[in-house]
């Protein structure tokens, strides 16, 4: 069996679509028996979302995705949730696509599970001391000074330094992301979803591969990189889908994407690969099982 995967395509960005569509075209010439993006594919705008899952209609296995961060932005009173539940799985499934977070997939015995996954903060580096509440803000200190939420900075301005409102970074989600309700919650439910598929998919599968656009282990994440990535790491994954994944041992192979940043670690029985497709390079990576 071979099972293609790649990530963050990013559609509706223009310096990402020569790259997105010489990676499809890549995947319907090697072509398999599935196919699965893991998450990131577009944007708010669904039309590009639409355009980039077109992309793959010469592949002729099943073909699978989760969502990323990305594809829940909403722009306006948009509803993420909504997004996440209803309408990406709907588009998906009119251009030939299921979402696994929703449909775990069984093919010829190996159980593919699925999850945008999400962050609760864990992978935050302490080394910087940055209070959690900003990370809750999605604002860097020097950010959340130069973008009027000095409240926030004075209600912490005992714990920040030099460094800190030197740092101007924010994490887009905090903009364009309603959940309603909080990063951890959101996170602790994808983590029960998941466990679930794990359960039923172990009951019937000889072996599952997991897609999780967010990273479930700290290992996967980018280190010794400079202050501006140091904050974003917060948002990269959750230590807790990682806990889930390593309760389950048919599960051999798990591939995530979001970081940007190709990573491998070995976990257990468990060979875990962050992708790390970037606006200008996809990576199509070939399982053979
Ligand atoms: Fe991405
Ligand atoms: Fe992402």
């Amino acid at each position: 069996m071979r099972i293609l995967v790649s990530s963050d395509l990013h559609y509706n960005i223009p310096r990402s679509r020569a790259s997105a569509e010489d990676l499809a075209a890549r995947a319907c010439r090697t072509g398999g028996d599935a196919l699965v993006l893991v998450g990131d594919t577009a944007g708010a705008d669904m039309g590009p979302f639409r355009e980039a899952l077109r992309l793959f209609e010469g592949f002729g296995g099943l073909k699978a995705l989760v969502p990323g961060n990305h594809c829940l932005w909403a722009y306006g009173g948009g509803d993420s949730l909504h997004r996440y539940r209803v309408e990406l799985p709907a588009l998906a499934a009119q251009e030939g696509f299921v979402l696994l977070d929703h449909q775990p997939q069984t093919l010829g015995g190996v159980g593919l599970a699925g999850s945008i996954g999400w962050y609760d903060y864990s992978f935050a580096d302490e080394s910087l001391g940055i209070p959690l509440a900003f990370y809750r803000a999605k604002l860097s200190p020097g950010a959340a000074n130069y973008l009027g939420r000095r409240e926030l900075v004075a209600a912490h301005a005992a714990d920040l330094n030099d460094r800190h409102m030197s740092m101007g970074v924010r994490w887009m989600d905090g903009q364009y992301v309603k959940l309603g309700m909080s990063d951890e919650e959101f996170t602790a439910l994808l983590a029960e979803t998941l466990r679930g598929q794990l359960e039923t998919l172990s009951a019937s599968c000889e072996r599952i591969v997991a897609f999780l656009h967010h990273l479930p282990f700290a290992g996967l994440v980018p280190r010794g990189r400079p202050d501006r990535f140091k904050f974003a790491a917060a948002f990269l994954g959750a230590g807790r889908l990682g806990e889930v994944l390593m309760q389950f041992p048919k599960v051999t192979n798990v591939f995530c994407g979001h970081s940007h940043w190709r990573s491998r670690v070995q976990i257990d029985q468990m060979d875990v690969l962050a992708m790390g497709s970037t606006y200008i390079e996809k990576h199509l990576d070939v399982l053979e099982l």
